[in-house]
C-alpha cells in the first residue's frame, strides 16, 4: 500500500475518498513552513540524542533540496498527494532512505499542521499589515492635498454640517489603523508553537519544546497540548480582523461610488481605474469599489466558516480543522487585493472642489452656526434653535439661503443680530471656527496621529 498511514489496512482507499480526503490543493500553499517546521523539529531531536546528529544531517538537506527543487520548478507538488506534509515526507524519504523514516518520531500530523498553518499565517498577516499601512499612507496623501476642500458632512445622509474632505478621509485612517493593530494583536496571540504536542497528549520522548518554538521564532510554546493541536481561534481571530476591515472598505466603497454618482459628482475616477458598459457609451463605472462591497460578503462568509467549524468539535483534533485554512487564507488575501487595488484609485480620483462646496452651500448645513451665534450672543440655545428652525422653514419657501435674509429681516426676529452674522455662518468660517479636539479645523493634529502611525 503506498500510503503512510495504511500499514492496518487491506485494501486501497476509494479513488473518491482519496480526491475527498486530499487538501494538498490549498496546503501546498505551505511547503516552505512544512520544511522550516520539519528542520526545527529534526535539529531539536538530534539536539536530544533522539536521532543521530548524521541522520538529522542528511534530514535537513534532504528538506532544503527538496525545498529549492519546489522553488525552482524541478519538483512539482503532487496534486494527488494528500496533504503537504505526506508529499514532502515521502519525497524525502524516496530521496534518503531510512533518516527520512526517522523525521515523524515525537511528532504527529496534527501538531505539524498546527505549527505550519501559524508560521504561514504570520507570514500573511505581515503582508495585510503592510497593505494597510500603504493604504493609510495613501489616505494621509489624499486628505493632506484636500485640507480646504469643503463638503457637506452628513447625518442619515441628509446635509448636517460642514467639513472637509481631509476631516473625512482621517476619519477612515482611524478606522484602518485600528485593523492594523487588531492584526498585531492577533498575531501576538498566535505566535505560540504547538509542536512537540504530538497527537493530543504529548510524547515519551525527552523532546524540547523551548528549542523547537525558539528555532521557529515563536514566542514561547502552547502550554496545553491538547489546546496546542485543536486551537484554531487564530484563523477566526484574523478571519474577524479581516473581515472588520473589508466592513470599513465596504463603507468608504459605498461612498466612493455615491460620489462618482451624476448626484454627487465629487469623485472622477481615472480612467485607469473604472470601466465602461458595453451597450452604454456614456459610462463610467466604479466597478472597483463595487467588487470590494462585494467581496466584504465573501470575507464575512469565511469568518463564520471557521466559526461553525470550530464550534461542535469535542477536543482535540478532528479532521474538519483541515477545512480551517481555505477560509482564513481567502480572508486575508481577499482584503490584501482589495486594499492593493483601492490605493492607487484614492491617489489616482480627482475631488471637484466646485461641486462638493455647491453641495455644502445648499441644505442649510450653517443652522447650527447660526443658532449658535444667538446663543453666544445670551439666547438659551433651544430659543435659538426654535427662531433659526422657523427661518429654515421661510427660506425653503423662498428657495433661499439663511446668508440671503436682510439684516432687518433678521433683526425683526431678534434684536440680537447684527451684521457680523454673516462672517458667523459663512461656510468658511463656519469650517474653520469647528477647532474642537477632532473637528474638521483640527486637521492637523489629525494628520500628525496618522503620521506617528506611518512612521512608527
Ligand atoms: N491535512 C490535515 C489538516 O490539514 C493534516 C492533519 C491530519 N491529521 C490527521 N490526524 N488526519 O488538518
Amino acid at each position: 500500500m503506498g500510503n503512510l498511514w495504511s500499514a492496518r489496512f487491506q485494501t486501497e482507499p476509494d479513488e473518491k475518498l482519496k480526491a475527498f480526503n486530499s487538501s494538498i490543493a490549498v496546503d501546498g500553499l505551505m511547503y516552505l513552513e512544512d520544511i522550516e517546521g520539519s528542520i526545527a523539529h529534526a535539529t531539536m531531536l538530534a539536539e536530544q540524542g533522539i536521532i543521530s546528529k548524521d541522520d538529522a544531517d542528511k534530514i535537513i538537506a534532504g528538506l532544503n533540496g527538496i525545498k529549492s527543487d519546489i522553488q525552482s520548478g524541478k519538483l512539482v507538488i503532487d496534486p494527488n498527494a494528500e496533504d503537504i506534509h505526506m508529499f514532502i515526507e515521502g519525497v524525502l524519504t524516496e530521496r534518503i532512505g531510512e533518516p527520512g523514516k526517522r523525521l515523524h518520531t515525537a511528532r504527529s500530523r496534527n501538531d505539524q499542521v498546527a505549527t505550519d498553518v501559524r508560521l504561514y499565517l504570520r507570514k500573511r498577516a505581515a503582508t495585510v499589515m503592510e497593505d494597510i499601512r500603504y493604504f493609510v499612507d495613501a489616505l494621509y496623501k489624499v486628505a493632506k492635498a484636500h485640507t480646504d476642500f469643503v463638503m457637506p458632512g452628513y447625518t442619515h445622509l441628509q446635509r448636517a454640517q460642514p467639513i472637509t474632505l481631509a476631516h473625512h478621509l482621517a476619519a477612515y485612517a482611524e478606522m484602518f489603523m485600528r485593523d492594523y493593530s487588531r492584526f498585531s494583536d492577533a498575531v501576538g496571540r498566535m505566535n505560540y508553537c504547538p509542536l512537540g504536542s504530538a497527537a493530543l497528549a504529548g510524547t515519551t520522548y525527552p523532546i524540547n519544546r523551548q528549542r523547537t518554538a525558539e528555532l521557529l521564532g515563536f514566542t514561547a510554546p502552547t502550554a496545553n497540548s491538547l489546546d496546542g493541536v485543536s486551537d484554531r481561534d487564530f484563523a477566526a481571530e484574523l478571519a474577524f480582523a479581516a473581515s472588520l476591515a473589508m466592513t470599513h472598505l465596504s463603507r468608504l466603497s459605498e461612498e466612493v461610488i455615491m460620489w462618482c454618482s451624476w448626484e454627487f459628482k465629487f469623485l472622477e475616477l481615472d480612467d485607469a481605474f473604472a470601466t465602461g458598459s458595453s451597450i452604454m457609451p456614456q459610462k463610467k463605472n466604479p466597478d472597483v469599489a463595487e467588487l470590494v462591497r462585494g467581496k466584504t460578503g465573501r470575507v464575512y462568509g469565511d469568518l463564520i466558516t471557521l466559526l461553525t467549524l470550530i464550534k461542535g468539535l469535542p477536543l482535540a483534533y478532528n479532521k474538519d480543522l483541515q477545512e480551517d485554512k481555505e477560509a482564513v487564507f481567502d480572508a486575508l488575501k481577499t482584503l490584501s487585493d482589495c486594499l492593493e487595488i483601492f490605493a492607487p484609485m484614492m491617489l489616482s480620483g480627482r475631488f471637484n472642489r466646485e461641486n462638493m462646496l455647491n453641495a455644502a452651500k445648499k441644505g442649510f448645513i450653517n443652522a447650527t452656526d447660526m443658532a449658535d451665534y444667538l446663543t453666544k450672543k445670551g439666547m438659551p440655545f433651544r430659543s435659538a434653535y426654535k427662531l433659526v428652525g422657523g427661518l429654515v422653514f421661510r427660506a425653503q419657501e423662498k428657495d433661499i439661503g439663511l446668508e440671503d435674509f436682510s439684516l432687518e429681516e433678521l433683526k425683526e426676529l431678534s434684536p440680537l443680530f447684527d451684521s457680523d452674522v454673516y462672517s458667523e455662518i459663512d461656510l468658511y468660517n463656519c469650517v474653520m471656527k469647528r477647532s474642537s479636539e477632532g473637528g474638521p479645523a483640527d486637521i492637523e493634529r489629525q494628520l500628525k496621529h496618522i503620521e506617528e502611525f506611518l512612521n512608527a
